[in-house]
């Protein structure tokens, strides 16, 4: 069966805070938004059976996940990440920033330095100091590429990790727990495994607990192969807490349901007391029955999507080149998200350079600073949308900063 991901779906006043949040947050209302990280397109049909299965039912009690979700979720990673998990390693909870945040409040106390690598995925440094805990930030190096076969690595460039540095900031600072996002958002890096086991090496010899955001990593392009942090080793799977969720993959953020697996029965037992502290217990119905549906049988739906966002990733990357080539993507390795540098328009600053994206190319995309001070005069764009509104989206900011090009863009 064929899916079909060209259809643009209105979505204004459906509760989706990609679209009806541009008065509040004070966006043009005519602004194409390209900013959050959800899909555009409507999640596999045998999830939505499932959920109006559900729905007809019409009964919304307490629920549990039962061998239905706990066999699909266990096969999904088995095939498609060769990670085996073990039922019990499986917490529940309502997305994955909440359990990073429980994680944190059960492992570091107020005050203690928490490691993080920007540019990065801005709700874990806002959790870390809305805890009173201490950013610590080894920044990741952005190297830029040249004369690189297309296809392979980005020919913007790509981020790499200092590890120097990454060791020096865990023991000037004292880091309690390392925050990992693999892939990496926003700068697409699906993370090599000697990359992650030189991460492992460093963290189990200073004692620096692993909470391993691996949200994207099913999302990952051609030869990047994601390895699944517990997989490195026995040590490196009892010192880690790995955030998985169906979110990404099938578009379901907003039914807040996630697979926490921790395999340590110690640290398993501290977050699951921290995820009792807030009041949570039963995980939600819709959120249960979509990801049981989702991982038993909406492969081939996500490898067409996949497909597809892959498609409109060498769009982005092609249109760019062709009609407006200061404007470099940084194609990702993994993620629908890609990162646009804009550093060759030197005359402009970061802020007028977003100012023009908003305000006159009329496209909401998240400003690159949003993820740390490295981010500047980089944006976010999402992929994951039709390609025509895709291309409308680079047609207005192409003709915001190519002023005048012959031929139109
Ligand atoms: C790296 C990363 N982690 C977590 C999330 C959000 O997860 P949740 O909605 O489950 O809290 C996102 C969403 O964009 C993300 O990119």
């Amino acid at each position: 069966m064929s899916y079909k991901f060209d259809k643009i779906i209105n979505r204004k006043n459906t509760f989706a805070i990609k679209y009806d949040l541009s008065q509040e947050r004070g966006k043009p209302a005519d602004a194409i938004p390209l900013w959050v990280a959800d899909m555009d397109f409507p999640t596999a049909p045998c999830i939505l059976k499932a959920l109006k299965k559900a729905a007809s039912h019409g009964i919304f009690g307490y629920s549990r996940p039962d061998e239905r979700y706990y066999g699909a979720v266990k096969d999904w990673f088995f095939r498609r990440h060769n990670f085996e998990i073990k039922k019990e390693w499986i917490v529940n909870t309502p997305g994955v920033v909440f359990a990073i945040a429980a994680a944190i409040r059960a492992f570091t106390k107020e005050g203690d330095g928490l490691l993080i690598q920007k540019p990065v995925y801005y709700p874990f440094f806002n959790t870390i100091s809305v805890l009173n805990r201490k950013v610590v930030n080894s920044s990741l190096v952005f190297k830029r590429d040249e004369g690189v076969p297309a296809g392979k690595q980005s020919e913007a460039g790509h981020y790499e990790i200092d590890f120097k540095d990454f060791e020096e900031k865990i023991i000037n600072e004292k880091v309690k727990l390392f925050i990992l996002c693999s892939p990496h958002n926003p700068g697409g890096r699906v993370w090599k495994k000697s990359e992650l086991e030189e991460i492992s090496r460093i963290c189990l010899k200073h004692k620096v607990l692993v909470v391993s955001d691996e949200i994207h990593s099913d999302i990952v392009f051609g030869e990047n192969t994601h390895t699944v942090y517990g997989s490195l080793s026995k040590e490196a799977l009892e010192n880690s807490i790995i955030c998985t969720s169906p979110s990404k993959t099938f578009n379901l953020a907003g039914l807040q349901f996630s697979n926490i697996i921790i395999a340590n029965p110690e640290i398993r037992e501290a977050v699951k007391k921290e995820i009792s502290r807030t009041g949570y217990d039963e995980p939600n119905l819709m959120g249960i029955t979509a990801a049981a549906a989702a991982y038993a049988d909406g492969e081939k739906w996500f490898e067409q999507a996949k497909k597809y966002i892959q498609g409109n990733i060498d769009f982005i990357d092609d249109y760019l080149k062709l009609h407006c080539p200061k404007i470099k993507a940084v194609k990702p390795e993994g993620s629908y998200l890609v990162w646009l540098d804009f550093h060759e328009f030197t005359e402009l600053s970061d802020r007028e350079i977003s100012e023009k994206i908003l305000n006159e190319a009329k496209v909401w995309l998240d400003q690159g600073t949003m993820f740390g001070s490295e981010g500047e005069k980089f944006q976010r764009i999402n992929a994951a949308t039709p390609r025509r509104l895709l291309k409308k989206a680079l047609q207005q900011i192409a003709q915001v900063f190519v002023a005048g090009v012959a031929g139109g863009v």
